[in-house]
């Protein structure tokens, strides 16, 4: 494991849940620069058993109690989609770092709304769009930046497979739940197309964005078919990139995530894997001049410790933000929104035009 530095980002996790259990908790223990200090949840039992487990320096019941804890430094946002705005709100009132998973709101509007409480704050927010730290699409958006000259066109693909959960089942810990775990008074999945935007096309949107910058206006096509809901999108992106992307949940194959890229100098080309797995995705970067390929290994495939080793080095050090900012991760939104009316209406959706809830 990274060794751990001298000064650790003293981070406090908001919710014990699925994500929390597989991914943050072991990620404040094994990261270099940041600490499990705090965990927090209203189910007693969830908290106690992830306290003995995680073993972090104090637990909490009530989230406000955690924010008044001076010794806090920094929350991670791990609850249900609709809590994130309000508790990132309070989490920079009360003068903490904000990481917050994706996606950052349900609805424009909501998200837009912290804009201005990031700015009022002197702290970070980062949303968890953690494919940012994969070690295969950080030498993708190396190459796009230094090396590939004009891009001209961007494909990427998110299909969620039906063997989804014999894999992570066969991977992730076992994942506890409780009765008195804390939901939205709206069941998250009663809508699945809703559901699928919000959870998977999110993170298809902000790859796409990663690599290829704003997007203008979306032309989406929606089937629900075979069981299937698949949306095809044609992307205008603000640089004059042409752009597709394919969202569907569940192939009847394997995970099968990636995307292909052409620029003026080269091209990309790559596979993305079940995150659970932990392995980088495999990037082929394709040098014209050398008439060759080049793939990194990027044997630390650990995206949600490297997430948070990125936002504990700007929390700490000052240094620039790698991951999703606020803009970013109002621009997501944004799309999503604007994917899921043009899908409605048959009609382009401009982003600027885009309103209201996913
Ligand atoms: N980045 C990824 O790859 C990825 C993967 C899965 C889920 N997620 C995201 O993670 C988030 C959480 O997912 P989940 O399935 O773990 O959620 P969940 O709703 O199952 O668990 C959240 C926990 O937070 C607790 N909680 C909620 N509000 C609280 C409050 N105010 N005070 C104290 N405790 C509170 C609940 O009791 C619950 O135990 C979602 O936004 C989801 O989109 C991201």
């Amino acid at each position: 494991m990274p060794r751990k530095q001298d000064r650790l980002l003293r981070v406090g996790v908001l919710g014990c849940g699925p994500i929390a259990q597989a991914a943050h908790f072991e990620s404040c223990t094994k990261a270099a620069n940041a600490e499990l200090y705090a965990i927090c949840d209203v189910a007693d039992d969830l908290r106690e058993r992830m306290a003995a487990t995680h073993a972090p320096r104090r637990t909490y019941a009530d989230y406000d109690a955690m924010l008044a804890d001076p010794d806090l430094e920094a929350v991670i946002i791990a609850t249900s989609d609709a809590f994130h705005v309000p508790a990132a709100r309070r989490a920079l009132e009360a003068g903490k770092h904000v990481l917050c998973e994706k996606p950052l709101a349900t609805s424009v509007e909501e998200a837009e709304s912290l804009r201005a409480v990031v700015a009022a704050s002197d702290k970070i927010l980062q949303v968890g769009h953690m494919k940012r730290f994969d070690p295969g699409l950080e030498a993708a958006h190396d190459f796009i930046r230094d090396g590939m000259g004009e891009m001209v066109a961007l494909k990427a693909w998110y299909c969620d497979s039906t063997h989804r959960y014999a894999a992570t089942d066969a991977v992730q810990p076992l994942i506890v739940t409780s009765r008195n775990a804390r939901k939205p008074s709206e069941d998250p999945k009663a809508d699945l197309q809703r559901y699928y935007m919000l959870a998977h096309g999110s993170h298809l949107v902000d790859t796409a964005r990663f690599f290829a910058g704003d997007i203008v206006a979306v032309d989406a096509r929606f089937t629900h078919r075979g069981g299937m809901r698949c949306w095809f999108v044609d992307v205008e992106f603000a640089n004059g990139v042409l752009g597709h992307l394919d969202l569907t949940v569940a192939v009847r194959m394997d995970w099968h995530e990636g995307f292909q890229i052409y620029g003026a100098n080269g091209s990309v080309i790559g596979k993305t894997y079940n995150p659970w797995y932990y392995r980088s995705s495999e990037v082929d970067i394709f040098h014209e001049a050398e008439g060759g390929t080049r793939r990194v290994l990027g044997a630390d495939g650990h995206f949600y410790r490297r997430q948070l080793e990125g936002f504990a080095r700007a929390a700490l050090d000052g240094a620039p933000l790698h991951g999703a900012d606020i803009e970013d991760g109002v621009a997501s939104v944004r799309a999503m929104v604007a994917i899921a009316q043009s899908a409605r209406s048959g009609r382009p959706v401009a982003l600027a035009d885009a309103h209201g809830d996913v």
